[in-house]
């Protein structure tokens, strides 16, 4: 029997492509996408544990979802509610007794046991759950795509980490470093392609330490990889996501100056700008070593854009320590950059450090961090006004008559173009640089049009 799924999905885009793949994984049991938790037979939460108010929203959904589910029973239906992602892992012991109506909770290296797992619950089982860390074995249990994934796609070639950054629940929730082999993703890139993407992403938490098993068994890193997929077949654009400063070598440096398809646009985590803190937080890199990267990433590829992660109000981090981020941000002058309050996370040694910093000190410094990278991106936005760029239509605008896509840099653009070249890479010229996107206009008609309208 036709039946509906609504998957909500928190934190970050490898959340987003596990959620995908829950869809895929519940496809073949008759379950087709739902546009809310309303119109569904089954929910699933897919959450994130990195901030306290990440993981304390899920709850407050979870309430949502009960009044719901007492509804639905009360009419003699019912719904499945399943929490997966961090939180799950992290804690499904206190998911279970905070919201002891959940009937089923899986980890993030566990979702390929969802069918079983609903079955069961359906059964009238107990709530079940799979926080178990098998590693390889997930992707080994997960089935083709079950949908097209749209113009611009997510693959995840890495899982989890080995790098133990004081601050952060990651390597506790998704478990150690494990890199898929590389025909393994060049296999699901190809199909990707084919069921009409012309970018994709490559995601993992550590990306950039890949070292997944090539052709002859010995290990790809991820330059080797980039090179490998940028030649397959409709392939327009590649991207990859999250890096860590140490992991950058030579090898990706030089992919940036001579891989076209790779975009120009990299996401590079520094966190802070004091070396004090950067010790305290396991970083293993200074800021002087991060400078110097980004000089060399810029030597390769002088239009690089970059994009980085902020923590402040790390335990101990002083006035001296704060302007010394500032310091580092005015030097790199980033396109973009997520910003974010300390937050302790139980089980972390950093939550265990003294020093923790009062929540008015913290919003004061992410307020000045927060509005020295807004001036950054709108200056960077800015620059952009009459210059030509490509740009990959990916959906429908706000307005009538819009399409929206990203630039090469990964700015927003919106623009009037007709529907039918959603998915195609035009030229546009960039008429005004706002905070968050830019406007343009089309330029010249793809080649494509026509051909490949219908
Ligand atoms: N693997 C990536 C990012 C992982 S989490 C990396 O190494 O950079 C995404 C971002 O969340 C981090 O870069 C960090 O800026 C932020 N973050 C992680 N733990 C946090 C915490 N305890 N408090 C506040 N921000 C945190
Ligand atoms: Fe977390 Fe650090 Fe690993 Fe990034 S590198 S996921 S911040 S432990
Ligand atoms: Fe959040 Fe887990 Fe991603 S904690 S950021 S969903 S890896």
């Amino acid at each position: 029997m036709a039946k509906k799924l609504f998957v909500k999905t928190y934190g970050c885009q490898m959340n987003a492509y596990d959620s995908a793949r829950m869809a895929d994984l519940m496809a073949p049991q008759g379950y087709t996408l739902a546009a809310a938790a309303e119109e569904a037979d089954m929910v699933i939460l897919n959450t994130c544990h990195i901030r306290e108010k990440a993981a304390e929203k899920v709850y407050s959904e979870l309430g949502r979802l009960r009044a719901l589910k007492r509804t639905r029973r009360a009419r003699g239906g019912d719904l499945v509610i399943a929490v997966a992602g961090c939180v799950a892992q992290a804690e499904g012991e206190e998911v279970r007794r905070r919201a002891p109506w959940v009937d089923l909770v899986v980890g993030p290296q566990a979702f390929h046991r969802l069918p079983e797992l609903v079955a069961g619950a359906a059964s009238g089982g107990a709530s079940a759950i799979a926080t178990d860390f098998p590693g390889a074995a997930k992707f080994d249990h997960l089935p083709a795509e079950a949908t097209g994934r749209g113009p611009s796609a997510f693959l995840t070639v890495q899982e989890g980490c080995d790098k133990f950054c004081t601050f952060c629940v990651v390597p506790y929730t998704r478990g150690a470093e494990y890199s898929r082999p590389v025909a393994e993703v060049t296999t699901e890139a190809a199909r990707l392609l084919a069921g009409g993407s012309r970018e994709i992403t490559l995601l993992g938490q550590n990306v950039n330490a890949y070292h997944g098993s090539g052709p002859a068994g010995r290990p790809w890193g991820l330059a080797r990889l980039i090179r490998g997929l940028a030649d397959l077949e409709g392939l327009t654009r590649l991207r990859y996501t999250t890096s860590h400063p140490l992991d950058m070598d030579a090898e990706l440096i030089a992919a940036h100056a001579e891989v076209p398809a790779l975009a120009p646009y990299l996401h590079l985590p520094v966190q802070s700008g004091s070396d004090a803190v950067l010790a305290a937080m396991g970083r293993k890199h200074r800021a002087g070593d991060y400078l110097r990267l980004v000089e060399r990433l810029r030597a390769a590829r002088p239009d690089l854009a970059l994009s980085g992660d902020f923590i402040v109000g790390f335990p101990g981090e002083s006035d001296a320590d704060f302007a010394a981020t500032l310091a580092l941000v005015r030097e790199v002058g980033y396109a973009s950059a997520y910003s974010f309050k300390y937050s302790a996370r139980p089980g972390t040694p950093a939550a265990e450090l003294p020093g923790q910093l009062p929540e008015a000190l913290k919003a004061a410094r992410l307020a000045e961090l927060q509005s020295l990278l807004e001036a950054q991106q709108l200056a960077f936005n800015r620059a952009c006004e009459g210059r030509r760029l490509e740009v990959l239509l990916e959906r429908p605008g706000r307005q009538p008559g819009q399409l929206v896509g990203r630039s090469p840099y990964m700015q927003a653009v919106h623009l009037q173009a007709p529907p039918e070249l959603t998915g195609q890479v035009v030229n546009v010229t960039i008429e005004r640089g706002l905070a968050n996107s830019l406007a343009a206009r089309l330029t010249e008609e793809p080649d494509e049009l026509g051909a490949d309208a219908a």
